[in-house]
């Protein structure tokens, strides 16, 4: 292989440009020619691709976000078209497959989550050398032990409990934080513990209210008489459902997530008559610079894939089991969830010091 290029799909990962750098430096070390592909799978269809050189990439280390620009509307296999005013989908893949072949490309990094991954390996099937790298603050893809973006939402996530144990204290409240994760509860359980946070509600378990106005009470009895809830938006009441709402992004209209912290907060208001406030992070965790912990994750993940390409060991995604960098075929992913399970020893941990997880 002497051409590669890379691209960066899906919601951004504090840690991606460390990714890049990494992908770049190592092939560009070993007498390969990068392109960028702007814009996601998206810029694959549309040809916009950068050669990559080392100053491209000098100085991107510590930055948040993408130096290629990412897209969530871009998938290939079902590309979204303006027709006489109306959005009509089509498969461009055999076009994004010729702009590859116009630059001579021969392989591809895609550094995405659980939906770039799939297109990833629809992909690879039609015969396009493939190496995927797991990006997600989710933390919820399969085969690896870590996506990089995580440690950084966490330690945003911690940080901001701590600011709001303080003033929960001083003012004898009940402070809610919500936090990202759809349909997977890393980010809550992990910022939850390291944050001090007294209950912690997952996507993966529907809550009980009683058991959380339980746990509010039962610290107020022993002079507690302020609490702290992290609730990942996923998460909805048992009986209940996804807190969701439509929104309209240009063209589209979306279902979002959302609401899921402040009803909790109203709701506790109402049931234990302790003032009660919600705090919705959002992208405050995705945005900023990566913690060293990522940024070492990220090069180890960017060096491991340019490898794989060097040694024709496509179809697969770099993954972190036992601190070691391994290789798992995508094919045995793609599709697949990674999710916080009852027998989790963190879980157990936390139900161990007493954390409630309204269940
Ligand atoms: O998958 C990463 C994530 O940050 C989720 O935790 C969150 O629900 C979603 O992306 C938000 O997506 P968007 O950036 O499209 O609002």
């Amino acid at each position: 292989v002497k051409t590669i290029a890379v691209l960066t799909g899906g919601g951004d990962a504090p840690g991606l440009n460390a990714v890049i750098r990494a992908v770049v430096r190592t092939a560009l070390g070993q007498g390969l020619k990068v392109w960028g592909i702007k814009n996601g799978f998206g810029g694959m269809v549309e040809n916009q691709m950068i050669e990559m050189t080392d100053s491209s990439v000098a100085g991107i280390l510590p930055r948040g976000g993408t130096i290629l620009g990412t897209t969530n509307r871009d998938n290939p296999f079902h590309y979204p078209k303006k027709q006489d005013s109306q959005i009509v989908y089509e498969n461009m893949s055999a076009q994004a497959l010729c702009n590859l072949r116009e630059r001579d490309i021969e392989a591809i990094v895609v550094i995405g989550g659980d939906g770039s991954l799939k297109i990833a390996s629809e992909f690879y099937h039609l015969g396009l050398p493939v190496v995927a790298v797991p990006k997600t603050i989710d933390n919820d893809i399969p085969g690896t032990e870590r996506t990089f973006g995580f440690d950084t939402a966490v330690g945003v996530a911690t940080d901001a409990l701590d600011r709001l144990h303080t003033t929960a204290e001083s003012h004898h409240r009940v402070m809610v934080l919500e936090v990202m994760g759809r349909y997977a509860g890393w980010i809550a359980l992990h910022a939850g513990m390291a944050g001090g946070a007294d209950c912690i509600l997952l996507p993966e378990i529907p809550f009980a209210i009683d058991s959380v106005v339980a746990k509010i009470k039962e610290r107020e009895a022993r002079g507690r008489l302020f609490s702290l809830v992290v609730i990942a938006e996923g998460a909805y009441p048992q009986g209940g459902e996804q807190s969701v709402s439509l929104i309209v992004e240009g063209s589209h209209e979306k279902v979002r997530l959302g609401g899921a912290g402040e009803k909790l907060a109203r709701e506790i208001e109402k049931l234990t008559g302790v003032e009660s406030r919600c705090t919705v992070l959002g992208h405050v965790q995705r945005g900023g610079t990566p913690t060293a912990f990522d940024r070492v994750l990220s090069t180890r993940y960017g060096v491991a894939a340019a490898k794989c390409i060097f040694d024709g060991a496509f179809g697969n995604m770099v993954a972190l089991r036992k601190n070691q960098i391994i290789r798992v075929p995508i094919d045995e992913i793609a599709g697949k969830a990674h999710n916080v399970t009852a027998d989790d020893e963190l879980l157990q941990a936390g139900r161990a010091i007493g954390i409630c997880f309204g269940d």
